[in-house]
């Protein structure tokens, strides 16, 4: 019988799992985000066609299958209908199912500018957030003021709520010719999206829960990665949701046994786009060599992401706190060509050898990588289909980390493309 799976980043994001969730969503009937927002920038490349998805679940894609955003996400309702219009352009329709739970909290244009502004006032220290209003969109759901989907078929409560922004965000506020500051306008331009959400807001907890008791099979897909968790991960420099396999339970409302499998998606290698410790980081030409061989720049935001090496001992700590299955390694092509690799299994703390994450994460930034080499290969992997084809030393990689995590190895994919996978 098919599983009920979650699919979890297991570094700093951008790990590739559109392309894994887009891939197992053939076997679901139904594809759930459950945190973050347009924050999180998932690809999937059919054939020849690139697509990017901030909010839609990247189940999407598969006329048929059913998709589902939980209370979790914080929903930025000009976004979506942006992504929506790009998918009715493409043919695809979203009708009947495309589900929306009612308690999503939104992300309105005054959190883009709040973002921008404490990023601003941050100066060197700042976070390097996506600037989606991710932060400012949270901090209001649990201050208990935010705005939620189901006020925009109450207009008179959602007045009262935007109006109510006026007041505890003076300081952003008063005095401000920001057009995102016109709460006026917010209003009216919210009201004209009343119509396109109606059809599609439903009880989402209940929907997951039926649709498990009746035999059908859920897909959860995680944003950003575990070491950006709000609480677990690279505190402050972490995004403002669960990302972690918790997330799921609440941010859609169901109970641990509705997840049958935890799926770890794992860059053959390491990357960061922002601030923050990142013990790997290379910054230099092998680090150039990776974000150019990899294509290593943001998709919510261009920026170039950080590159390095893998780091076992970050990984064996996600693995843990997401009690994770099996992984499936994206991005092994990249490694092409490379005569050596290394992977980082220890830390070196003010002397000490440290094979655990330090207890104050923060000290990430202190530690220095202790690096095992491992040989590389020449030959190119792109597009290869089955594990047995690939390069004895990509085996050889490929079994080290598995080894090393205690951790199947599920799939492996050589290639953007849907197309280009090792169901292992
Ligand atoms: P996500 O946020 O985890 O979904 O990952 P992103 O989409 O932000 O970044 C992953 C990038 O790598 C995208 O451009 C993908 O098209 C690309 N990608 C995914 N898997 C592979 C792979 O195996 N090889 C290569 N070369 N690119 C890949
Ligand atoms: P996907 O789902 C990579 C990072 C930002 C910043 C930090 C906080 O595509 O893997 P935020 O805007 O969330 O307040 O920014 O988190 N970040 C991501 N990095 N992939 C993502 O999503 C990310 N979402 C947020 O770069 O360092
Ligand atoms: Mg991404």
């Amino acid at each position: 019988m098919a599983k009920n799976r979650i699919v979890l980043g297991c570094q700093w994001g951008d790990e590739g799992k559109g392309k894994i969730v887009d891939l197992l969503a053939a076997e679901a009937d139904i594809i759930a985000r459950f945190q973050g927002g347009a924050n999180a920038g998932h690809t999937i490349v059919v054939d020849d066609r690139k697509y990017k998805f901030h909010l839609l679940p990247s189940g999407i894609l598969h006329e048929g299958k059913q998709c589902v955003i939980g209370n979790g996400v914080v929903l930025d309702p000009f976004g979506i209908k942006e992504e929506l219009d790009v998918l009715v352009e493409n043919g695809i329709s979203y009708r009947d199912r495309l589900w929306i739970s009612p308690a999503a909290n939104l992300v309105l244009p005054y959190h883009k500018l709040i973002d921008a502004v404490q990023e601003h006032s941050r100066g060197t220290a700042n976070l390097g957030t996506t600037k989606r209003g991710i932060g400012p969109a949270y901090v209001d759901k649990v201050a208990r003021h935010g705005i939620r989907l189901v006020d925009l078929f109450a207009p008179e409560r959602l007045k009262k709520r935007l109006e109510f922004q006026r007041t505890i965000k003076e300081q952003y506020f008063t005095g401000s010719d920001d057009e995102r500051t016109d709460l006026d306008r917010t209003y009216r331009e919210l009201l004209q999206l009343a119509d396109l959400f109606r059809p599609l807001v439903i009880d989402v907890s209940r929907y997951i829960n039926e649709a498990i008791d009746s035999g059908k099979t859920i897909l959860y897909e995680g944003a950003q990665g575990s070491l950006l968790d709000v609480d677990l991960g690279t505190y402050p420099f972490a995004t403002s949701s669960n990302t972690t396999v918790g997330g799921a339970l609440t941010g859609l409302g169901i109970g641990p046994r509705a997840i049958d499998e935890v799926i770890g998606v794992v860059k053959a290698y390491t990357t960061r786009v922002g601030a923050g410790p990142f013990p790997t980081e290379l910054v230099d030409d092998m680090g150039d060599r990776l974000r150019n061989q990899g294509d290593e720049f943001g998709t919510t935001t261009g920026r170039p992401r950080r590159c390095g090496w893998l780091d076992l001992v970050a990984l064996r700590h996600v693995v843990r706190l997401n009690g994770v299955d099996a992984i499936a390694v994206t991005k092994l092509d990249v490694l092409d060509g490379l005569d050596e690799l290394k992977v980082c299994h220890a830390y070196d703390l003010d002397g000490k050898i440290i094979t655990d994450v330090p207890l104050d994460l923060a000290r990430l930034n202190e530690v220095k990588p202790v690096y095992t080499s491992l040989p590389g290969w020449s030959e190119d992997t792109t597009g290869i289909l089955s594990f047995a084809d690939l390069p004895a030393n990509a085996r050889a990689y490929l079994e080290y980390i598995a080894a090393d995590l205690k951790v199947e190895i599920k799939m492996v994919s050589t290639g953007a493309k849907r197309k280009e996978i090792i169901m292992v």
